[in-house]
């Protein structure tokens, strides 16, 4: 049996969040553990110079991705483990699959369109590119399947359309990357509106966040007088009342529903108890990065072995292509 080949990855924004954790890596964990798939996962550290950063603790911060991938669970026997920028083949095949890509459909793209709005001083071409070069990383690896959230469809859209167009004119063989839905799709901020990110303060919890601050940021989500009809179905009670669900569990849920309905729901109380079931779920994966952080060597190494395998496998799609397109190859 061939297995069906699944990539993603997530931009080196440091340390991972509950959003993380919850929407993308629990689900990666559960594809790996499926013997009917072969996981590559990566860091998108290209995917994340093209907006202000700072180079000073930007390694840093890409290795904090590796480092929660492996604290959350996620195995270097079962997965490729690698980082972006570490594979020149997958830029190269980048460049090569920009050639079939129109400037007027990347101009038009929502998640374009947003950052143009963020940084209307820094329209840089790589914001542009952004989509391409994630096709690109998906294409490399051949993969079918890609977990990814709402907010990339649209950039799946596009690897499908280059995959489906390099396919027609140069005869390749990339299957369309599909959609895959793991885990929650949407884990909401702890402001009441929006998703958990980590580009808003005060909007996530970080894995290795102590009780205390864990508590104080739960104390800022906001709520209601705890008591009425129905319970909200958006905003911070809704919010905290997913949380209650994936911590706690339903019947805890459906408790607080009650409740809101009858005597009223203390938030301090409800805040406080969630604050220790989010705590205690993260102490094993605390423990664990805690180890790894002592010897990062660990670390370092399954970089080094993902990086020879994803290599490898980007080299061979790239030779194929670069063949098909009638260029000069390295020999594959
Ligand atoms: N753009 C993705 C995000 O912001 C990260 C990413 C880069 C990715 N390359 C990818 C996801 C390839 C899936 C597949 O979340």
């Amino acid at each position: 049996m061939t297995k069906k080949r699944v990539l993603s990855g997530t931009r080196a924004t440091g340390k991972l969040h509950l959003g993380n954790y919850l929407g993308a890596v629990k689900g990666y964990i559960e594809l790996a553990e499926n013997p009917e798939f072969e996981t590559f996962y990566m860091v998108a550290d290209l995917h994340s110079v093209n907006v202000p950063y700072d180079p000073k603790n930007f390694r840093e911060r890409t290795r904090d991705v590796v480092l929660d991938y492996l604290a959350c669970g996620l195995d270097p026997e079962k997965s490729t483990i690698f980082i972006q920028s570490l594979i020149p083949e997958q830029i190269e095949l980048f460049y090569l699959l920009s050639t079939q890509v129109s400037v007027a459909r990347m101009l038009h793209l929502p998640t374009y369109k947003e950052k143009v709005k963020l940084q209307p001083q820094d329209v840089n071409m790589a914001l542009l590119n952004y989509p391409v070069l994630m096709a690109g990383d998906i294409l490399a690896y051949k993969a079918h399947a890609v977990p990814v959230g709402v907010d990339q469809l649209s950039h799946l859209v596009i690897a499908r359309e280059v995959a489906r167009k390099m396919n027609s004119k140069f005869n390749t063989s990339f299957p369309e990357p599909q959609p895959f839905k793991t885990g929650e799709n949407y884990i909401p901020s702890l402001l009441g509106e929006g998703k958990m990110s980590k580009s808003i303060k005060g909007s996530y919890i970080n894995l290795t966040d102590s009780l205390k601050t864990i508590e104080e940021k739960l104390a800022k989500v906001p709520t209601d007088s705890g008591k009425g009809k129905t319970i909200p179905e958006k905003g911070g009670v809704a919010n905290l009342m997913l949380f209650v669900e994936l911590f706690q569990g339903k019947e805890k849920r459906k408790e607080y529903k009650d409740d809101y309905k009858n005597c009223g729901v203390s938030y301090r109380q409800l805040k406080k108890e969630l604050a220790g079931a989010i705590y205690g779920e993260l102490k094993p994966i605390r423990e664990k990065r805690r180890k790894m952080k002592e010897s990062l060597g660990y670390v370092d190494e399954v970089i080094s072995e993902g990086t020879k395998k994803a290599r490898r496998v980007a080299g061979e799609t790239l030779c194929e292509v670069k063949e098909k397109m009638g260029l000069y190859e390295r020999g594959c």
